[in-house]
């Protein structure tokens, strides 16, 4: 057995939602195959031994170990849109844009070209664990996966189902419900013919109005049999929400869950409708959500009420939901979700009184945001990463302050170690981050 590699620096992590902790010239020793085996702190026992008899990598001066990111929404072909078509509502933005741009999934040169581009991106931008929507196309979406797997990046990847006449363009849409519930079933037993434990497949209904109720019907039934993890969009906007309503009579949460789709490792993109009843019933099955703040702001004509959702016990974590939110740097996330959960509870409207304004006990702090962007997305796929703690595997990010390009301003004596996190947080750019672990090995 070959000696654990041990990493001496800087660790901060939020193993608990609203709180972190920073580690100062801590050991963190993980095993071949990526596994934490100890973190150890100057005063423990063995910590001497262990930084005498290395292997030891220490850490540039000021730098900061976090976890890597945890991603839980990208649509990973609309990768080559990231930045425009920001400015028509969801259900005019998916006919015009998005699924044109991605039925051009059917030609792989295109697809090898923009998958590379994006796995490679969200890598060097921190994202070690990524929840993707692929295309309704088979060869594309195992691509997808062939690229993960290439690349390093811990991915679960859904080949989208979309089988409504009624919702999906002639050009994009799969050729019958039997043909979408097939390409499901092939597409699990290619990801799992790949025999590596960092690539999952993932049931993917895109949401119910592209579903018939034939594929969501079917779909429960492959998540079960399967024990697969499942995703799909949920309660985004007003026109999305209204039309489960007027379809099936009862909101998404209550669709969804009669489809046998909501499970321990279903996570529902957005859920801005969600009302507290629904919520019950994520926390009753076990549910993620993927909060997406940035596409909120462009497409759900409301606010996330985070705060509600984790006091009710529903696994949360954040998602860039990449292209309807335009970053894929997942921190301009975490940064989005601590203001829109300002913009919630004070309230966005200046002619009325304070007291009417807003939605009050509704904000969340820095600290939280940080665990919704590792941490939680981790626990909402019940992943062992998103902190520093012995037998997690070791996925991580190392934010150097003083890196050239970057953009985070710390003075000598100035700030305490938690408050250069915070810093860090706040203020980083891509160029502060210089390299990135999955499962131990150097990705980026
Ligand atoms: N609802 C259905 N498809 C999509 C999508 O691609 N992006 C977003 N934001 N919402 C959706
Ligand atoms: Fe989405």
């Amino acid at each position: 057995m070959q000696r654990p590699r041990s990493y001496l620096g800087r660790f901060c992590h939020a193993p608990v939602q609203g709180q972190v902790e920073c580690l100062e010239d801590a050991l963190v020793s993980v095993d071949e195959d990526g596994c934490i085996v100890s973190v150890l702190q100057p005063s423990d026992d063995g910590y001497n031994r262990l930084l005498s008899e290395g292997p030891v990598e220490s850490m540039p001066k000021d730098a900061y170990v976090l976890p890597g990111f945890c991603d839980l929404h990208v649509h990973a072909p609309q990768w080559p849109q990231i930045g425009k078509a920001l400015d028509v509502p969801l259900e005019v933005w998916l006919q015009r844009y998005t699924f044109p741009l991605e039925a051009r999934y059917c030609d792989l040169g295109f697809a090898r070209t923009a998958y590379g581009g994006l796995v490679a991106d969200l890598l060097s931008n921190g994202t070690t664990t990524a929840l993707y929507f692929a295309t309704i196309h088979q060869d594309a979406s195992r691509l997808l996966a062939d690229i993960c797997l290439e690349k390093g990046q811990r991915a679960l990847i859904g080949k989208v189902v979309m089988d409504n006449p009624d919702q999906c363009p002639d050009i994009y849409r799969d050729r019958s419900t039997d043909a979408a519930l097939r390409g499901t079933d092939d597409f699990i037993t290619y990801v799992r013919s790949l025999n590596s434990d960092r690539i999952k497949p993932v049931v993917t209904p895109r949401f119910i109005p592209s579903c018939t109720d034939a594929a969501l019907d079917g779909l429960g039934h492959i998540a079960r049999s399967f024990a697969c993890h499942v995703q799909t969009h949920c309660s985004e906007s007003d026109w999305q929400h209204r039309y489960v309503l007027e379809r099936h009579g009862m909101s998404d949460t209550e669709s969804l869950d009669r489809f046998g789709l909501l499970t321990r490792h279903t996570v529902l993109a957005h859920g801005n409708f969600l009302s507290a009843s629904n919520m019950d019933t994520l926390a009753a099955r076990g549910c993620g959500v993927a909060h997406c703040p940035l596409s909120n702001a462009y497409f759900s004509n409301g606010v996330f009420p985070l705060k509600r959702a984790l006091e009710k016990g529903v696994r949360v974590g954040l998602g860039s939901d990449i292209s309807g939110g335009p970053s894929s740097f997942l921190p301009d996330s975490l940064r989005a979700a601590v203001l829109a959960s300002r913009l919630l509870n004070d309230g966005v409207d200046c002619e009325k009184p304070y007291d009417d304004r807003g939605v009050r006990d509704t904000q969340i702090d820095w600290r939280t945001a940080f665990y919704l962007a590792t941490r939680g997305g981790a626990d909402a796929l019940d992943l062992p990463v998103g902190s520093f703690e012995v037998g997690r595997q070791f996925d991580a990010v190392l934010i150097d302050p003083h890196a050239v390009g970057g953009s985070v301003n710390l003075m000598d004596g100035y700030d305490t170690v938690v408050e250069g996190l915070q810093k860090v947080l706040y203020t980083a750019n891509k160029a502060n981050i210089v390299r990135v672990w999955v499962a131990g090995r150097a990705v980026f």
